[in-house]
């Protein structure tokens, strides 16, 4: 069955290729590292969830101008900005089923063609002009640098809670899923209410779409995923499914005390921990509240609209509920 991503690609192939086209303008860069480095990321193959939630909500309203084309390009181009940090932060060596760029390049190279990224993405909204959307994205970029550091300033809090943990995952990663969507709503200029529904949309929809990322990363085999697995309690980050597990066996909050300890995993620790987390249903439970966030993210879409469109928005938050990638 042809998922709801490939179906959303095939509604919007012709945006799609305007997009791809305005990445590839916005790259380029007469210190030939940052098309290099750039062109190597964009080109890797990332699912372009975002942009596509843009275009998807312009439509939905019966958008007939061009705005949305670079404002899903600077929705894309923080996300790729976040990965180029993220993948240093977390000494992540692969991306996309290659090697991250920070692994080509360096760290100090990703660090500052992720600087680029963002700068030229608020050059980007600046040409468009529109004080709000300037506002809605500062503060959205903003969000997601305090979740970024939220998540560091709790590295092996083993005591973190189920609530604290939805806290990162909403600055970290909602919050831009939640800026797509509304800028869609907005650029076709809906009501506040409408925009406020939206939204909200897209943070449910971002949150699945966290929670399932971090119920892969115990579930999937890296040839999958693309990236590392096992990857999260190495660097320290307690997400649901080992929160869930250690509360149910005793023996596997031992053992994550000594990976805290230690500060690394030794002696077949990933793989131990995997079992343990599994056995208990870690990754079940993550996905289980995953598929909450689905549910209530379907709800908030109008009433009245499109029903293609909006079949497609609703299996997209059912696809980031239950992606196998
Ligand atoms: C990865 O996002 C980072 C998370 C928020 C989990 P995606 O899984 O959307 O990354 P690409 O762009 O498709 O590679
Ligand atoms: C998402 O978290 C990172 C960002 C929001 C940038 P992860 O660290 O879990 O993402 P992956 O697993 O590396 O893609
Ligand atoms: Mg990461
Ligand atoms: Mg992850």
């Amino acid at each position: 069955m042809t998922s709801s991503l490939q179906r959303a690609v095939t509604l919007c192939t012709a945006d799609m290729k305007l997009v791809d086209t305005c990445i590839h303008e916005n790259l380029q860069s007469d210190i030939m590292m940052i098309p290099a480095i750039g062109h190597y990321i964009v080109n890797s193959g990332g699912k372009r969830l975002r942009p596509l939630l843009t275009l998807l909500t312009a439509r939905l309203f019966g958008y007939k101008g061009t705005r949305h084309i670079p404002l899903s390009v600077v929705v894309e181009f923080i996300h790729t900005a976040s990965l180029l940090h993220d993948d240093v932060v977390d000494s992540s060596n692969q991306r996309r089923g290659a090697p991250s760029a920070n692994g080509v390049w360096g760290n100090q190279a990703s660090v500052l063609v992720g600087d680029y990224l963002f700068s030229r993405a608020f050059q980007m909204m600046v040409s468009d002009g529109d004080m709000a959307m300037l506002k809605l994205m500062s503060d959205v970029t903003n969000a997601l640098a305090e979740g970024e550091v939220l998540q560091l300033s709790r590295t092996f809090h083993l005591q973190m809670t189920e609530a604290e943990c939805l806290e990162v995952i909403e600055r970290k990663t909602a919050i831009l899923f939640k800026a797509a969507t509304e800028v869609g709503a907005h650029v076709a200029g809906q009501s506040s209410a409408v925009i406020s529904d939206m939204a909200e949309y897209g943070m449910c929809l971002g949150v699945a779409f966290q929670l399932m990322d971090d119920a892969l990363d115990y579930m999937a085999e890296s040839e999958d995923a693309g990236k590392p697995v096992g990857h999260d309690l190495e660097e320290g980050k307690i997400t649901l499914p080992l929160i869930h597990a250690m509360q149910q066996d005793e023996e596997l909050a031992a053992r994550v005390e000594m990976v805290s300890d230690r500060g690394c995993y030794a002696n077949g620790d990933r793989e131990w921990v995997r079992e343990r987390v599994a056995a208990q249903g870690g990754s079940e439970c993550a996905m289980q509240r995953a598929s909450d966030y689905a549910v209530r993210a379907k709800k908030l879409l109008p009433q009245h609209a499109d029903a293609e469109l909006k079949g497609l928005l609703a299996d997209l938050a059912d696809f980031s509920a239950h992606r196998p990638y």
